[in-house]
């Protein structure tokens, strides 16, 4: 049942409903003591119910609580208040990567830093042995100035019962929600095919769904698609991408890395993902010297001068660029905003 606005759980009250998923509902709440907002994801009944596998859970969150990057919402915690338990999470204003596609397609400018970004978040948890194994546009937001979050990181696993394994095909996301089609469908489009077949999953596998969120974010459209659960997963394991709905002025190298990170066969794929995060920058970098693709740089307020080069950007009022590239990217710009180009402002 729904929790409404003023309901205690421990020390959180429920403020209002985020959303739901295949997990259950998640809300905006305040924790009274800390006197911040967060994020709770209630887990379903059965899951808290069952003390080994809760016990198991808190062994899994321990080590997502562990891990800390600007691109990944943070888990704070598990509630443990009968009857209900959820999990309290960071929480993360503005809409989804999947909110975002639903609007069309993203220009080259939009679409690298936000994959950039993902690349980074990908890399930080590989290399502490975390794979995200839910990867999809509705697990990552976009803040207001150009940031991206990831959600949901290493949850797939925390969740799963010790039977299923690490396998996503029959973890809690997808399990729980057998009754919801679009839950299922939304989740298994984004599968590798070596998860679809039901083999062990690794760091590969989350480098299979980057592919896919790249494409999706150039194209408007998910890379693989059914009427079905069955039609999507025979779409992953056998069917070729359609190449040929990425706009034309792809670049090369993107277009490489694409069929690269959406290879079949774990092994002939892409291995690791800072190999992504290092061509999606050379590329970013080639076309700001190019002019191709403005620098959306002005960091937020305070940001590292490591921020400059990620898609922030910000809004300054209509003012016309001086170089001329850039007063044509400005012109394209569906909102007003400050380009910089190595380092230097160019409004
Ligand atoms: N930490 C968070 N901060 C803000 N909103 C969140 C947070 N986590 C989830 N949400 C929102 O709550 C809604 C439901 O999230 P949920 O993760 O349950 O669903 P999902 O991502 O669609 O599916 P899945 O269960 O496979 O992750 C989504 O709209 C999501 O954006
Ligand atoms: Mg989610």
């Amino acid at each position: 049942m729904p929790l409404t606005t003023g309901t205690r759980l421990g020390i959180y009250e429920i403020l209002s409903p985020l959303g739901a998923g295949g997990m259950g509902e998640v809300y905006r709440a305040r924790d009274t003591k800390l006197g911040r907002e967060v994020a709770l994801k209630v887990l379903p009944e059965a899951f808290s119910k069952d003390a080994e596998r809760m016990a198991r859970f808190e062994r899994e969150a321990q080590v997502l609580a562990s891990v800390s990057h600007p691109n990944l919402a943070a888990i704070y915690g598990v509630e443990e208040s009968t009857p209900t338990r959820a999990l309290v999470m960071e929480l993360v204003d503005g809409p989804t990567l999947a909110d975002r596609i639903i609007q069309g397609p993203l220009h080259l400018d939009e679409a690298l830093p936000v994959a950039q970004q993902i690349a980074e978040a990908l890399e930080y948890a590989h290399e502490k042995g975390i794979v995200h194994r839910d990867l999809k546009p509705a697990n990552a937001k976009v803040t207001g100035d150009g940031k991206v979050k990831l959600l949901d990181f290493g949850l797939a696993k925390a969740l799963a019962t010790e039977a299923a394994g690490t396998n996503r095909v029959n973890s809690p996301t997808i399990s729980v929600a057998a009754t919801q089609a679009g839950v299922i469908l939304g989740t298994a489009a984004y599968m590798a095919p070596e998860q679809a077949k039901g083999k062990p999953v690794d760091r590969r596998a989350d480098i299979w769904a980057f592919g896919c969120v790249l494409f999706e974010m150039l194209t408007g459209h998910q890379v693989f698609t059914g009427e079905t659960v069955t039609d999507v997963l025979a779409a992953v394991v056998r069917a070729e991408p359609e190449w040929q709905a990425l706009p034309a002025s792809t670049p090369p190298s993107i277009q490489k890395l694409l069929r690269r990170c959406l290879e079949k066969d774990p092994r002939r794929r892409l291995q690791a993902i800072g190999e992504a995060r290092i061509i999606i920058e050379e590329t970013l970098s080639r076309a700001v010297e190019a002019g191709l693709v403005p620098a959306l740089t002005e960091p937020a307020a305070g940001a590292p001068r490591s921020a400059v080069g990620r898609g922030c950007c910000q809004s300054v009022g209509r003012r016309r660029p001086r170089n001329r590239l850039f007063r044509q990217a400005f012109a394209r710009a569906p909102h007003p905003r400050a380009y910089y180009c190595a380092g230097k402002r160019q409004v």
